[in-house]
């Protein structure tokens, strides 16, 4: 039976991850967070705490660690730098480096952040990053940790991920539902990504030994406001959803205008496609409208 850690279990990706592996009895499951939960689901273990990292690892010796922590609020990351620095690039670096020590294979996520936005076709793993955000400086430093210090790591750059947790898809419904003023932005062009079809390619990579840098996001293309509507459609929630630029909807930190991945890796070496961007939402939304 091979052991799989999952870090960052109480996030989307760790949650649906741990969905379509805890049956599956070739696996035994690990899962830590930041902090330990009272229910006793998730162990402790913070991945910015180097001795921890090392001590869980040598102790655990998962054949697989599977990443799923970020600091994943790209605002807050322009003010909150330094712990996003410690948390997207020395946590996955403590990661890697305990990995190659006890022969484990690293999963890293990473994201379409990386990149500028300048591009006029989608990103292949080749392109040369440049990232504009706090976010997207602190992720690039992981991957590149993550490669460098382990020599059996994936990295996995993905987009618009929603899953269980606070995501898009919830915060548009639940605005909706408060009969709020919904804007939405039409100049950021990305591909929405379910965590369960994430998960599934995960899944599917682990197995392999053809390590490096994937894109894997879902088929497709949309601006958010785009993906605002079709979230609306599907509902069948009768909304106006305003339509606004980015320089009319100022944040902290700076998006890229497209940053539409191209999974070219998977597809090229190992012939495995993932779902339509629509096709996904729709899976996800049919679940959460019957829960
Ligand atoms: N969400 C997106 O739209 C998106 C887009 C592109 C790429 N990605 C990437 O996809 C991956 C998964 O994202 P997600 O949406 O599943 O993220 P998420 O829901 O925000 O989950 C991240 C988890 O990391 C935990 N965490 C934070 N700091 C930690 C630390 N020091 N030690 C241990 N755990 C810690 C968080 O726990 P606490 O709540 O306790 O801090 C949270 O449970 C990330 O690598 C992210 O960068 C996400």
């Amino acid at each position: 039976m091979k052991k799989i850690l999952i870090t960052g279990a109480a996030g989307q990706l760790g949650l649906a991850l741990y969905r379509l592996l805890k049956d599956n009895l070739k696996y035994m499951i690990y899962r830590t967070e930041s902090a330990p939960s009272s229910d006793g689901q998730f162990g402790a273990l913070d991945i910015t705490d180097e001795a921890a990292v090392a001590e869980a690892i040598s102790a655990m010796r998962p054949d697989i660690i599977i990443n799923c922590v970020a600091m994943t609020a790209v605002d807050l990351c322009e003010s909150e730098a330094d712990k996003a620095y410690r948390v997207n690039a020395l946590g996955p670096k403590y990661l890697a480096v305990a990995a190659q020590e006890t022969g484990a294979v690293l999963i890293h996520i990473s994201t379409d952040y990386v990149y500028d936005g300048t591009a006029v076709r989608p990103y292949t793993e080749d392109d040369i990053p440049n990232p504009i955000s706090v976010y997207g400086k602190t992720k690039l430093q992981g991957d590149a940790n993550a490669l460098q210090y382990c020599s059996r790591s994936f990295v996995l750059r993905t987009s618009g991920v929603y899953g269980e947790g606070k995501n898009f898809v919830r915060t548009m419904l639940r605005l909706a539902k408060e009969g709020s003023n919904i804007r939405v932005v039409t100049d950021q062009i990305i591909s929405p990504t379910s965590a369960l079809e994430l998960a599934r390619v995960i899944i599917f990579l682990m197995e392999t030994n053809s390590h490096g840098i994937y894109n894997a996001t879902c088929e497709g293309s949309t601006s958010w406001h785009e993906f605002a509507e079709e979230i609306f459609k599907i509902a069948g929630i009768d909304v106006k959803v305003a339509k606004v630029s980015s320089s009319e909807y100022i944040t902290p930190a700076k998006r890229p205008p497209y940053s539409v991945l191209d999974n070219r890796n998977l597809r090229e070496r190992h012939g495995y496609y993932m779902k339509d961007w629509k096709d996904a939402l729709r899976e996800y939304m049919n679940e959460i409208m019957h829960q």
